[in-house]
């Protein structure tokens, strides 16, 4: 009885004094290392067999984010008139296309253009700013693809747009502008269309290259997230 009284105590100051001797600075003993040491490379590893060591690699050029679509017309002249002549709204022109473009125009741009489109809002009407044109001004001729391209990058003392609209509501915003200006005009109102699938009409040109073929998910996630990146230009 004694005895075992004894090895109890030997046993207990044994292990107080292996497990007391760790340094805690030093990585313990690893049992089964799998379980902490991946097969593959790690996430930023250094490797010798990647260039300079590093694992971490730039994304493969002409790489873009999820859920991001390139915008392929150019911040320069040639591109604006590419996009003038080129570019058309890919929304169809229905009345909930319009009544929302008329409410993110009447927020983002009837402070300077005024609700009809004539250029007299109520930043002009003070004199806060001065050289807002009308939309149906004959020599700058604005067509969908202008409009757009002027929201995206802005144009002179007009900033972009790009970060506080969608792709969507960017066009839809198109659709009023087209609206006002034909009203501008004098011409008919245009007839509502019929509502057609957004998530294709909404890809980017490029896509005609199918280079989102494999990607079934990406339309999905575009058709909920399609703003936020744009303006990592
Ligand atoms: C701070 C005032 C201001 C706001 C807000 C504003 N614009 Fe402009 N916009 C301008 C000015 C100034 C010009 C003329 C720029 C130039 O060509 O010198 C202009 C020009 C335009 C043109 C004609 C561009 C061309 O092709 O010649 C369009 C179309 C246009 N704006 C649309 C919009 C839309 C759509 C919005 C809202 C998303 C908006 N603007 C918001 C000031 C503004």
């Amino acid at each position: 009885m004694r005895s075992l009284f004894h090895k109890t105590i030997g046993f207990c100051l044994l292990g107080f004094a292996v497990v007391s001797c760790q340094d805690k600075e030093d990585p313990n003993y690893q049992y089964m290392p799998d379980m902490y040491e991946s097969v593959g490379y790690e996430t930023y590893g250094e490797y010798e067999v990647f260039e300079k060591g590093q694992e971490a690699k730039l994304p493969v050029e002409g790489s873009i984010p999820r859920g991001w679509m390139p915008y392929d017309y150019e911040n320069n002249a040639q591109g604006y008139e590419a996009a003038k002549t080129n570019l058309s709204n890919p929304l169809p022109y229905t009345q909930d296309n319009l009544a929302e473009g008329k409410s993110l125009y009447t927020i983002y741009c009837a402070v300077c253009h005024g609700d009809k489109g004539d250029g007299k809002g109520i930043l002009v009407e003070r004199e806060k700013i001065l050289g807002i044109p009308s939309y149906d001004d004959a020599g700058r001729a604005i067509t969908e693809g202008s409009t757009y391209h002027v929201m995206y990058y802005g144009i002179n003392n007009m900033g972009s747009y790009a970060a506080q609209t969608s792709i969507k509501e960017r066009w839809q915003i198109d659709h009023y502008v087209m609206s006002l200006k034909d009203k501008l005009e004098g011409k008919p109102e245009r007839a509502y269309e019929e509502e057609t699938d957004e998530q294709t009409q909404l890809l980017p040109s490029r896509a005609d290259a199918n280079i989102y073929e494999d990607a079934g998910d990406v339309e999905d996630e575009q058709a909920t997230e399609n703003n936020q990146t744009e303006t990592q230009e």
